[in-house]
């Protein structure tokens, strides 16, 4: 059985195809890129009409299937920008109904975790999910991820960017940023916010971005990445110990981070726990993600009926039942 997933929640239009025993034959992705920086939602929206076609066209190739053998069209329904989920969410009601196949529309978040650990063989680890609007620590608890910690302001990556514009770096900034954390050499002092097992970045960006050009940039870089990526460290701990796991799976955009692996491979190893990261292309989004949690949701008896096919902005991953 084949599985076609489609991304769209924000800057990336992808298509995925998975079949039922977890190998992904296709995966395939447009990324729109602004040239101001930032997201503006409904410029995103037209790219990905303008690519879809495109995009499921080099998909179907690359899987070598035609669009007849696809048995589910799955697609992410949030949470992510509305207008960009519409996108996504159009494309497979239509090819649903055009085809008379089933529809799986599945949450973005679960997604990325599902993805990560089929690629990974993680078992049951804590997960980390760190991208440019998401930042959460995560335990699968019956039958459902919860989160056990999440920024209490803005996701990481989201963060990084900003900071990174400030810095008049190009979008996206987390490699130019993660390279130029290597380079620093003194730590300058920043906020460092942890409450109990949640975070916050914004008073750590506007720290930082007062300081630029008063001190040497990369110390700067070094000092801003150091306290971010120390501060999901802690939770990370904190959550290992309290769920007395030994495993965490690194996911998100922002997982493509060698600071942020390093941070955590460290703690991993004090405590005798694996680290977990998919390759870089299934970290960042994608359509073999949505395609895979498709396929899982359809093998297990759930599809949804088009009428009632809605997308969701703030669709929370705790509202998925984990079947499998
Ligand atoms: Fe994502």
């Amino acid at each position: 059985m084949l599985s076609l997933g489609i991304e769209s929640t924000a800057h990336t239009f992808g298509i995925g195809i998975a079949n039922d025993k977890g190998k992904i034959l296709a995966n395939v992705k447009a990324t729109f890129r602004s040239p101001r920086g930032g997201i503006k939602p409904q410029e995103a929206a037209d790219f990905h009409l303008k690519n879809a076609i495109d995009v499921i066209e080099k998909a179907l190739a690359e899987a070598g299937v035609d669009v007849k053998d696809i048995d589910i069209f799955s697609f992410a329904r949030g949470p992510g920008l509305g207008p960009c989920l519409k996108i996504g969410a159009t494309v497979a009601r239509t090819l649903s109904l055009i085809h008379n196949k089933p529809l799986a529309a599945v949450n973005h978040c679960v997604a990325h975790i599902e993805i990560g650990r089929l690629l990974t063989k993680a078992k049951d680890p804590i997960i980390v999910y760190v991208s440019g609007g998401n930042t959460q620590i995560i335990a699968l608890e019956e039958k459902r991820y919860r989160v056990f910690g999440e920024t209490l302001d803005i996701g990481l990556g989201n963060m990084l960017d900003s900071f990174g514009r400030a810095l008049g770096l190009a979008f996206p900034a987390g490699p130019i940023l993660d390279k130029m954390y290597f380079q620093g050499k003194n730590y300058i002092d920043l906020p460092y916010t942890v409450k109990g097992t949640d975070l916050a970045f914004a008073g750590l960006q506007t720290a930082a971005e007062k300081l630029i050009g008063k001190v040497p940039t990369a110390d700067l870089v070094y000092s801003l990445l150091h306290n971010a990526f120390a501060m999901l460290t802690e939770v990370t701990e904190r959550a290992l110990a309290y769920t007395e796991r030994d495993e965490v799976l690194l996911v998100g955009g922002v997982a493509c981070s060698k600071a942020l692996q390093g941070m955590l491979l460290e703690m991993c190893k004090q405590r005798d726990a694996k680290l977990f990261v998919p390759k870089n292309e299934f970290c960042t989004d994608n359509g073999a993600m949505i395609a895979w949690l498709g396929m899982l949701e359809f093998i297990h008896g759930k599809t949804i009926n088009v009428a009632k096919s809605s997308v969701k902005q703030n669709f929370r991953l705790e509202e998925t039942e984990i079947l499998w």
